[in-house]
C-alpha cells in the first residue's frame, strides 16, 4: 500500500485550487476552523498514520464525483474506482461489499438493505449538500461515519441573489422576454439603480453574510434579521425584528433554514408590512414563502418584483414538470410581471462542485488517516491533536461503542498497563466515539489492545492506527 500522505502537509501544490474554492468570509465567525491541521502549534511534523491490521483502502466513487475530490483521494495512495453514474441496487450491493469508503451524490440510495452488505465500510462521503439518501441512523449504529458539504456553495447562491437584485430593479426578465417575442419596449419608469437602496437579509448565516459583503460593495445599505445576535460585516446592521426589517428594506432576501418556525415566514401579513414597490427574493427553501400570498401582493402592485429559486414542491428530474399538477398556483405565478423563476440553481456552479469535492475528500482523508470526525452528520464530532514524528511508538485507538453505562471503566482497564497520552470521548444518541493516543506500544501491544476492545459487548467498531 502506498504511504498515506497527511493532508495537513500535502496542500502546498494544491493551495491555489483550495483557496479559489468558495469559502464564506464568515466561516470562521460562524464555525471556527477545526483545530486539526498544521495550523495548530505542533511539537513536530505530523505523523502519517496507517491501520495496524488492514489492507489497502478501497474507495468507490459514484455519480461523477468532481475531479478535485478524486485527486485528493488518489493522492493519498488509496485505490479509487470512479464511475460516472449511480448503480442499480443489485450492482451497488455487490460493489459495496468490498470497499472501505463510498462517495455518492444525491441519486444513490444507501438504505439499510444496502448498508447491511457493506461489511468493510468505514465511511460515506456525500459529495452534495443533503444526506437524506443515506440511512444515517443505521450507519451510525454500525460505526460508519457520514460526511457532506453543506456550505461549499454559499458564494454561488450569494452571487445569484446579487444578479437578481439588479435584474428585478431593471425589470430585465420582462425586457428580455419581450425581445424574445420581437417587442422593443424601451422604458425607464420604475427602473432603478441599486446604489443607495436598502437590502434586508433574513438569516445572516453562510449565504446571508456573503451577500452582505457583496451588496455593500455595490453601494447598498445592508440590514439583517437573525434569531441569533451576530456581528455585522462591514457596516451591516442587525435589526431586532423581522417586522423592522420588512418596513425598512427595499429588497428583502431570505436565507433561513427550513424549520417549522420558518414555514410561511413571509405570508400576507408580512407582505403588507413591506414597502410599497419593494422586492422579494427567496433562494432558501420553498416552504418559507406563501406563494399564493406573493402572487396577490404582486398583482396589487405592492411588491414590484420577485425572484424564486425554490418551491414547496420541486420535480425530482429535469423536464416539463413545473405545472399545475406540481403546485396548484403554477400558472398564476408564471403570469405575474417582473418575476424571475429559476429551478433551484442557487448553488449550481462548477466552483461549488469543485469546493464540494475538496471539502468532502478532505473530511474522508482526515477520518481514514486520523479518526477525526469533525463535520460528521451522524457520529459525535471528535478531534484529537495529531501524532507527530517525535512520537514514533504511539498508537491511536478508536473505539466506537454503544452509549451505555460502564464502558469507559472497561476501556480504561484495557488501557491500564499503558500510558494514555491523550484521550477524548463524546456521544450522540446511542453511539459514542472514543479516541486515545497510547505511547510506548509495539505491534504486539496493538494487537492485544485491538483484541481486548473487540471482545467488549459495547463494541461497535475498533480501529488502531500507528
Ligand atoms: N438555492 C440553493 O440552491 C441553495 C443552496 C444552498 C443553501 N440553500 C438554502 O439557503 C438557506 C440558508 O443557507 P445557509 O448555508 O446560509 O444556512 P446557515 O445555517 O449558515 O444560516 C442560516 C441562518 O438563519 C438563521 N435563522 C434560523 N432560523 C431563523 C429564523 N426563524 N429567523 C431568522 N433567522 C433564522 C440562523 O441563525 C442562521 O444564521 C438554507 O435554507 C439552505 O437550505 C439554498
Amino acid at each position: 500500500m502506498a504511504q498515506p500522505k497527511d493532508i495537513a502537509l500535502s496542500t502546498q501544490p494544491d493551495f491555489a485550487t483550495r483557496m479559489s474554492v468558495s469559502t464564506s468570509p464568515s466561516a470562521a465567525f460562524h464555525s471556527p476552523p477545526s483545530s486539526f491541521s498544521s495550523k495548530l502549534p505542533q511539537r513536530g511534523l505530523t505523523k502519517q498514520l496507517k491501520p495496524f491490521n488492514s489492507k489497502d483502502i478501497k474507495i468507490l466513487l459514484l455519480e461523477n464525483v468532481n475531479q478535485s475530490g478524486r485527486n485528493i483521494l488518489t493522492g493519498q495512495g488509496y485505490q479509487v474506482e470512479a464511475l460516472k453514474t449511480s448503480l442499480p441496487e443489485d450492482q451497488l450491493i455487490e460493489k459495496i461489499k468490498d470497499v472501505q469508503v463510498i462517495g455518492i451524490r444525491s441519486k444513490t440510495k444507501l438504505t439499510e438493505k444496502v448498508l447491511r452488505e457493506a461489511k468493510n465500510l468505514l465511511v460515506i462521503g456525500c459529495f452534495c449538500i443533503g444526506t437524506n439518501q443515506v440511512d444515517l441512523e443505521y450507519a451510525a449504529k454500525h460505526g460508519i461515519a457520514v460526511f457532506n458539504s453543506p456550505f461549499a456553495n454559499s458564494r454561488s447562491v450569494a452571487e445569484l441573489v446579487i444578479g437578481e437584485i439588479i435584474s428585478l430593479a431593471r425589470q430585465l426578465g420582462d425586457r428580455s422576454n419581450e425581445m424574445h417575442q420581437g417587442t422593443w419596449n424601451k422604458v425607464s419608469a420604475k427602473c432603478w439603480e441599486i446604489r443607495g437602496k436598502t437590502l434586508g437579509i433574513v438569516g445572516y448565516g453562510h449565504i446571508g453574510s456573503q451577500l452582505s459583503v457583496l451588496a455593500e460593495a455595490m453601494g447598498m445599505t445592508v440590514i439583517y434579521y437573525d434569531v441569533v445576535t451576530l456581528m455585522g460585516l462591514g457596516t451591516a446592521r442587525q435589526v431586532p425584528t423581522l417586522e423592522a426589517l420588512l418596513t425598512e428594506a427595499d429588497f428583502v432576501t431570505l436565507h433561513v433554514p427550513e424549520l417549522p418556525e420558518t414555514k410561511n415566514m413571509i405570508s400576507t401579513a408580512q407582505l403588507e408590512k413591506m414597502k410599497e414597490g419593494s422586492y422579494l427574493i427567496n433562494a432558501s427553501r420553498g416552504t418559507v414563502v406563501d406563494i399564493q400570498a406573493l402572487i396577490n401582493a404582486m398583482r396589487s402592485g405592492k411588491i414590484a418584483g420577485a425572484a424564486l429559486d425554490v418551491y414547496p414542491n420541486e420535480p425530482s428530474a429535469n423536464g416539463d414538470y413545473f405545472n399545475r399538477q406540481l403546485n396548484q398556483w403554477g400558472e398564476d405565478l408564471r403570469s405575474v410581471k417582473n418575476i424571475i423563476l429559476t429551478p433551484h440553481i442557487g448553488g449550481s456552479t462548477e466552483e461549488a462542485q469543485r469546493a464540494i469535492g475538496v471539502e468532502v475528500s478532505d473530511a474522508l482523508v482526515r477520518y481514514i488517516n486520523q479518526g477525526v470526525t469533525l463535520g460528521s452528520v451522524n457520529l459525535p464530532e471528535v478531534n484529537l491533536r495529531s501524532l507527530t514524528l517525535d512520537e514514533p511508538n504511539y498508537a491511536r485507538v478508536i473505539y466506537v461503542h454503544h452509549n451505555v453505562p460502564g464502558v469507559l471503566r472497561k476501556v480504561n482497564e484495557i488501557f491500564g498497563n499503558h500510558n494514555v497520552d491523550k484521550q477524548i470521548s463524546d456521544s450522540r444518541g446511542d453511539v459514542a466515539y472514543l479516541m486515545a493516543d497510547v505511547s510506548d506500544v509495539n505491534l504486539g501491544d496493538m494487537k492485544e489492545l485491538f483484541d481486548a476492545l473487540e471482545a467488549l459487548s459495547s463494541k461497535i467498531m475498533v480501529r488502531v492506527l500507528y
